[in-house]
């Protein structure tokens, strides 16, 4: 079995590669990534080695060196988590979001047709639903539930979503959607809200909340999302779409003032800033279409989840701080520079 996952030297797509190894020691993953700011290289150092890991610099939006690789690996299963992911920077500049995470996911479609591959997975995102009223928590996101886009990012993702069911229509591409809810954990990029938090508090830094941190996200630990994408492309159904989340919803404040409590630092560093504009109040996800077809369920409770995230980053503190201070990008050069 040959999987193709692109984006993999994200925050997920490492995730899911290291999961995938351990649940699936024999089969052969090939990560394809083009190492934007939000890919970096080192996090895959653990598996750069394996004889059944292969590691492919490229963007997804160019067709040539897609159709290139497909020809050489032959995939059954490709699994997209390449893209743009941060609403903040969707905000200041769309192109880029429309370009990948739109484009690039239609180009990766139809190497998937002209290669016959067995299944397309495209990581979405609850985003593409909009949000919901803080004064109604008996409303949660069905796969049944409105597309309703709020940022230039949420809006991207849900048009590749639409492409991807319309390949399945169209051309009859085999393909499967999870929108998953906010994920945390190991190696997530420090410009997103939980690791931001425990970096700037680690260096004594303001924490910048904005608005009032009443927004709510649904937490879920990234591995839960890893498997949950695992039991999808195996035995999910063609051209169905699967919630992802747990249950688990916190207000911003919360987890920021959890996030000084574990460290031993002072709320007096929280900085109320300038809210996000079209700010999203309220994500919270109905998983229960995949737990019922595919019997997932969280293994990670939140009080465990992020103790162990807050330890991770306090043992890992050489791979964010040479993040913030870019030297991460050198890494790419020392290791492939004089490669051909
Ligand atoms: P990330 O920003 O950490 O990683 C994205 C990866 O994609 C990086 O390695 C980057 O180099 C690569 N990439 C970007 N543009 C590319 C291109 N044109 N060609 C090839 N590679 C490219 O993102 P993440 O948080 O790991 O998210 C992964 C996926 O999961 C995204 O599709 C995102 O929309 C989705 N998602 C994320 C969350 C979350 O909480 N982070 C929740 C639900 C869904
Ligand atoms: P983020 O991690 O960017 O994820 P998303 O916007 O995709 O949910 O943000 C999570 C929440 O935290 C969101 O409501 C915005 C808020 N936030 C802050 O209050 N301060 C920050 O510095 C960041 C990055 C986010």
């Amino acid at each position: 079995m040959t999987i193709i996952v692109t984006g993999g030297a994200g925050f997920i797509g490492s995730n899911f590669i290291f999961y995938m190894f351990k649940a699936h020691p024999d089969y052969r993953i090939v990560c394809l990534d083009k190492l934007t700011y939000a890919g970096n290289l080192s996090t895959l150092s653990t598996v750069m080695g394996k004889p059944n890991f292969r590691f492919v610099k490229a963007d997804i939006c160019d067709r040539e060196a897609i159709f290139k690789l497909f020809e050489e690996e032959k995939p059954e299963i490709v699994v997209n988590f390449a893209a743009e992911s941060h609403v903040d920077r969707s905000i200041e500049d769309p192109g880029i979001f429309l370009q990948t995470n739109i484009l690039g996911t239609a180009a990766l479609m139809d190497a998937c047709r002209k290669y016959g591959i067995k299944r397309f997975h495209q990581v979405s995102t609850d985003e593409v639903y909009g949000d919901l009223p803080l004064d109604r928590p008996d409303l949660f996101f069905t796969e049944r539930t409105p597309i309703h886009t709020s940022s230039p990012y949420s809006s991207s993702k849900a048009s590749a979503d639409l492409l991807v069911l319309a390949y399945n229509r169209t051309y009859g591409l085999s393909v499967s959607i999870s929108r998953c809810s906010n994920n945390y954990g190991p190696y997530h990029f420090p410009e997103k809200l939980i690791p931001l938090m425990i970096a700037n508090a680690l260096n004594n830094k303001p924490l910048p909340v904005y608005g009032r941190g009443e927004n709510v996200r649904d937490w879920l630990y990234v591995e839960d999302h890893c498997k949950a994408i695992d039991l999808i492309i195996h035995n999910g159904r063609v051209g169905e779409v699967y919630n992802v989340g747990g249950h688990n919803e916190m207000k911003n404040i919360d987890i920021v003032k959890l996030i000084c409590k574990e460290l031993g630092k002072p709320e007096s560093l929280i900085t109320y800033v300038a809210d996000r504009k079209g700010h999203d109040m309220r994500y919270a996800i109905d998983p229960t279409k995949i737990h019922e077809e595919l019997g997932w369920l969280p293994e990670t409770k939140f009080e465990d989840g992020i103790k162990k995230t807050i330890k991770w980053y306090l043992e890992n503190r050489e791979w964010w701080e040479t993040i913030i201070s870019g030297e991460y990008k050198k890494y790419y050069e020392k290791m492939y520079g004089d490669r051909k």
